[in-house]
């Protein structure tokens, strides 16, 4: 069920590290490697978000977060759904077989069971704080199916936009199962898992060129102070699904993105937390190119669209 690339890897420009088990990770030697991250002055608050509540594949409740009047804004972020619910009604239908071309998707399942399918003859099961990094690339169908009839389903997913050389890339994906998630143990009682990009000197899951993205899930035990270092040009946001934090005296309540400020002195964020608390701290180089989007294609030009659902309607996805 992990790294289902097809046997062209070589190819994919994905880039993925190697890390030992959380085991190893917890142990003082680790430990030694953590490098601080200093926070000088941090990005504030620019605009706080709640989402749209809306339904999506065959009827999944959801709140999309992350909405198109946003895109340029978060560039080269797409899109952000939250979904969580304890009732299967909310679930149960889930994604059945819809395409994609031209991004990537990250889905990180916080709670439950889901099993994709797709064109490329890949399987895999989705569970309990595991990531699939999906590159739809020149495309991809596919299928996001509840492996559970009952309990709590909770999860997030983003989509990441491909620069315009990588848009018709081979499609792939990997299936990074928690234990393969590095995370930090800071002596401030947050634990920090690295989906994506670096902190405090550690190498996250996934490395992608271009749009380097930066993809945190913190969680502070109790009152503490987090900082990271983000580049002056990234895009930056953080959404948080438990408890309540602050920057810069700005409070940040449960189920709230907030969209970080590019002030030109900025280079981090500062957030502190009131009490338990779990945030993603997500971050990304802007593409500024043209978006064209039609549905679940996201390409540059209205040309490209319709080319994509012709290849789609003719079965070359
Ligand atoms: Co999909």
């Amino acid at each position: 069920m992990h790294s289902m690339f097809p046997p062209t890897t070589d190819a994919h420009p994905f880039k993925t590290s190697h890390h030992p088990t959380k085991t190893i990770m917890t142990t003082t030697h680790a430990a030694n490697t953590i490098t601080p991250e200093e926070v000088k002055l941090s990005r504030s608050v620019e605009q706080l978000v709640t989402g749209v509540p809306t339904s999506d594949g065959a009827g999944v409740k959801l709140t999309r977060v992350i909405t198109n009047n946003l895109q340029r804004r978060l560039d080269p972020y797409l899109m952000l759904d939250a979904f969580g619910s304890d009732d299967p009604d909310d679930y149960i239908a889930g994604f059945p077989n819809h395409p994609h071309r031209g991004f990537e998707t990250v889905t990180y399942m916080i709670t439950g069971r889901m099993r994709h399918n797709d064109s490329h003859g890949h399987e895999g099961i989705l569970q309990n704080g595991g990531v699939q990094w999906m590159t739809a690339g020149r495309g991809i169908v596919h299928s996001e199916l509840p492996e559970q009839e009952k309990g709590r389903m909770e999860g997030f997913q983003l989509w990441l936009n491909l620069p315009a050389r990588d848009k018709m890339i081979e499609p792939g994906y990997r299936d990074i199962q928690n234990d393969q998630i590095p995370e930090l143990h800071l002596d401030n009682g947050i634990t920090v898992r690295i989906v994506a990009g670096h902190s405090h000197g550690r190498e996250g899951a996934v490395q992608r060129p271009i749009t380097a993205p930066l993809y945190l899930d913190v969680h502070f035990s109790s009152v503490a102070t987090f900082c990271q270092t983000l580049p002056r040009t990234a895009n930056a946001f953080i959404y948080v699904y438990r408890g309540s934090v602050s920057i810069g005296g700005k409070t940040v309540p449960q189920q709230h993105m907030a969209i970080l400020g590019n002030g030109p002195q900025d280079d981090g964020v500062v957030i502190e937390s009131q009490g338990p608390a779990k945030v993603l701290l997500i971050a990304g180089q802007p593409l500024h190119e043209p978006i064209a989007q039609y549905g679940p294609f996201v390409m540059n030009t209205q040309q490209e669209l319709v080319q994509a659902v012709t290849d789609f309607q003719e079965g070359r996805l």
